[in-house]
C-alpha cells in the first residue's frame, strides 16, 4: 500500500494481496530460447506461450482477477436478452460514471468501431493527445484524420513532468479554427497514454479540454481503457486533488466528458468493452450498430460471466489499494533499472516499464527498428515476452513509404498482482546484462509485410547473425544456468 512505510530498509511497493492459484512458469534454455524467437519472426506477438517465462507483452485480459470477481462469475444469469448481470453492471457504470446510457462491447476496438461509424464522416477530423494504434485504425478507415495534439513534454523520454499525456491547448484551438469547428468529429483523450509510455493527463488539463469543446459545440470522448493508473497518478501527482476519494476523481472526470468507451480487458480486470453517454440521439445511433456488430444490447458479445467480473472489477478500481499496485511495482522498476544506467521512460507511467530503444540501442538506425530488434534480444536474454512500441507499429503512408515512430520502446507491461517482486528483480538483472552487451545487438528487416497493424502478423529476421551471436554470449556468461 502506498502509505506503509519500511523502517530499517530501502522502501518497495508492498502487495495488498495474497496469491491463491498460481500457473506453473518454464524458462527454457537460452539456445532454445534464440529457436522460439526466430520461429517467431522476431515478433514477440507470434510466440507461444509456453515458451515465455515473463509474459509481459500486455496487461490487456491478464490482469488478475480477485476472489470476489471469481465468486461473482458463477452467479452470471445467462440468458440472450434482459439477463440480470447486464442489470447489475449498468448499475455500478452508473454509480462511478454517473452517465445512464451504456452500450456493451466485446473489447475496446469494437467500441471505437461503433463510435467511429457514428460519429466520424469523410474528411473530418479527430484531435487527441496521442493515438492509439486501433483507435487510429478505425477513425480513418471511416475516412478521418487523427490530429496529435500532446505537449511538447509528453515526447521528452526523460523528465520529471508529472502529466505526460497533457494536451497542448493552445494547440486545440487553432486547430479548431483551422479546420473549422463542423469538421471536427469529436475529441478524443486518452487516459493513461498507451504509447507514449503509459503517461496520464492531469484533470486541470482534462477541464481545459473540456472547455474548449464546450465553446465549440464538439464532443469530447474520453478512452478511459487505462483510468485505473492515471487516476492513481492524479491523486499522486496533482495537488489539488490530494485529498479527493478515487471516486471523486472518477465521478468529476466523467463529469468533463460525454462519451466514455474502454476496453474491459485492462479497466476492471476483465474482458469486454462499454461506451457510456447521456446523449440519447447519438445512443440511438449506435444501438444499431451493437445489435449489429456486438450482439444483443444486453450483452454486447460479451460472456456474462465476463460482465459480472467487470461489475466487481470496477467497484474494485475504486480502492488505491488496488489501482496503486501497478504504478508502484512499474516505479519500482524504473527506478532499479535507472539505477544501472538502462535508458528508461522517466517519469514511471501506468501499463508497463518502457524501455527507450533508441538509446539503449542507438547504433541501429529507425529503419532497421531499434525497438523491434531490442525485444527480440530481450526474449534470447531472458524468456521475457515485451511489446515493440516503434517504427514497427507504425504502418506505411498510402504511397507505401515508412513512417519512422517518434519514440522507439520496447514496453514491458506489468499486468496487475500477476508478477512477484522477485520476478522483477530477474527482469532488471537481465535487461541489465543486455545493456552491458548492446552493442551485439544488431537490426531487422521484414521478411513478410501485412499492410494494416503490421505489428501482430509481420515476420521479420535479422541482419547477420547477431542473434546467434548474443546466446553464444549469454552460454559464455551464464554457464549452465538457465
Ligand atoms: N484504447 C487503448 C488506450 C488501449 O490501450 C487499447 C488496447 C484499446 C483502446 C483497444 O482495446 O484491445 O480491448 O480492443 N490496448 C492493448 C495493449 C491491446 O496491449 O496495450 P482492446
Amino acid at each position: 500500500m502506498s502509505n506503509v512505510r519500511f523502517k530499517t530498509m530501502e522502501q518497495m511497493p508492498l502487495e495488498m494481496h495474497k496469491v491463491k492459484i498460481v500457473q506453473k512458469l518454464n524458462l527454457l534454455p537460452v539456445e532454445e530460447r534464440l529457436k522460439a524467437i526466430q520461429e517467431a519472426g522476431s515478433n514477440t506477438f507470434l510466440l507461444q506461450n509456453r515458451d515465455v517465462f515473463m509474459d509481459m507483452l500486455t496487461d490487456s485480459g491478464v490482469n488478475a482477477m480477485s476472489d470476489r470477481q471469481q465468486a461473482a462469475m458463477m452467479v452470471a444469469d445467462d440468458s440472450y436478452a434482459g439477463s440480470e448481470t447486464f442489470t447489475r453492471l449498468s448499475k455500478v457504470l452508473k454509480d462511478i460514471f454517473g452517465m445512464d446510457m451504456f452500450l456493451p462491447a466485446h473489447q475496446g476496438r469494437a467500441c471505437e468501431n461503433i463510435i467511429s461509424q457514428a460519429m466520424v464522416k469523410k474528411g473530418t477530423f479527430v484531435p487527441m493527445n496521442y493515438h492509439f494504434t486501433t483507435t487510429r485504425a478505425h477513425i480513418n478507415l471511416n475516412g478521418g484524420t487523427v490530429l496529435e495534439l500532446i505537449a511538447d513534454k509528453g515526447l521528452e523520454t526523460t523528465s520529471e513532468e508529472p502529466f505526460k499525456g497533457n494536451m497542448d491547448l493552445d494547440r486545440l484551438k487553432k486547430s479548431i479554427q483551422k479546420v473549422g469547428k463542423g469538421n471536427v468529429a469529436f475529441v478524443r483523450m486518452e487516459a493513461g497514454t498507451n504509447l507514449i509510455g503509459g503517461q496520464p493527463f492531469s484533470l486541470e488539463n482534462l477541464e481545459g479540454v473540456s472547455s474548449i469543446c464546450k465553446e465549440n459545440g464538439i464532443s469530447l470522448v474520453l478512452d478511459a481503457s487505462l483510468l485505473a493508473d492515471n487516476l492513481y497518478f492524479i491523486k499522486k501527482r496533482e495537488e489539488a486533488y490530494k485529498d479527493s476519494s478515487i471516486r471523486e476523481i472518477t465521478a468529476k472526470m466523467a463529469s468533463l466528458c460525454d462519451i466514455i468507451y474502454f476496453s474491459a480487458r485492462k479497466l476492471g480486470c476483465a474482458r469486454g468493452g462499454a461506451i457510456l453517454t447521456r446523449d440519447k440521439e447519438l445512443f440511438n445511433r449506435m444501438k444499431g450498430l451493437v445489435t449489429l456488430y456486438e450482439g444483443f444490447l444486453t450483452y454486447g458479445g460479451m460472456s456474462v460471466r465476463e460482465m459480472e467480473a467487470l461489475t466487481v472489477g470496477l467497484e474494485e478500481t475504486m480502492d488505491e489499494d488496488m489501482i496503486c499496485q501497478g504504478p508502484d511495482f512499474i516505479q519500482f522498476m524504473v527506478n532499479e533499472l535507472k539505477k544501472r544506467g538502462v535508458p528508461v521512460i522517466t517519469p514511471g507511467g501506468g501499463l508497463g516499464c518502457h524501455i527507450n530503444a533508441m538509446e539503449f540501442v542507438n547504433h541501429i538506425p529507425q529503419s532497421e527498428y531499434p525497438a523491434g530488434a531490442l525485444a527480440s534480444a530481450l526474449f534470447i536474454a531472458g524468456g521475457i515476452r515485451g511489446m515493440e512500441r516503434g517504427t514497427v507499429s507504425e504502418d506505411r503512408d498510402a504511397d507505401g513509404n515508412e513512417k519512422h515512430a517518434d519514440m522507439e520502446l520496447v514496453r514491458l507491461a506489468l499486468p496487475r498482482r500477476v508478477f512477484t517482486l522477485s520476478q522483477v528483480m530477474y527482469a532488471v538483472d537481465r535487461i541489465t546484462w543486455l545493456y552491458e552487451n548492446r552493442e551485439m545487438i544488431g537490426g531487422l528487416e521484414f521478411t513478410e509485410e501485412p499492410a494494416i497493424l503490421r505489428f501482430f502478423f509481420g515476420r521479420l529476421q535479422e541482419k547477420g547473425d547477431w542473434q546467434e551471436r548474443l546466446a553464444e554470449k549469454f552460454r559464455k556468461d551464464f554457464g549452465d544456468s538457465l
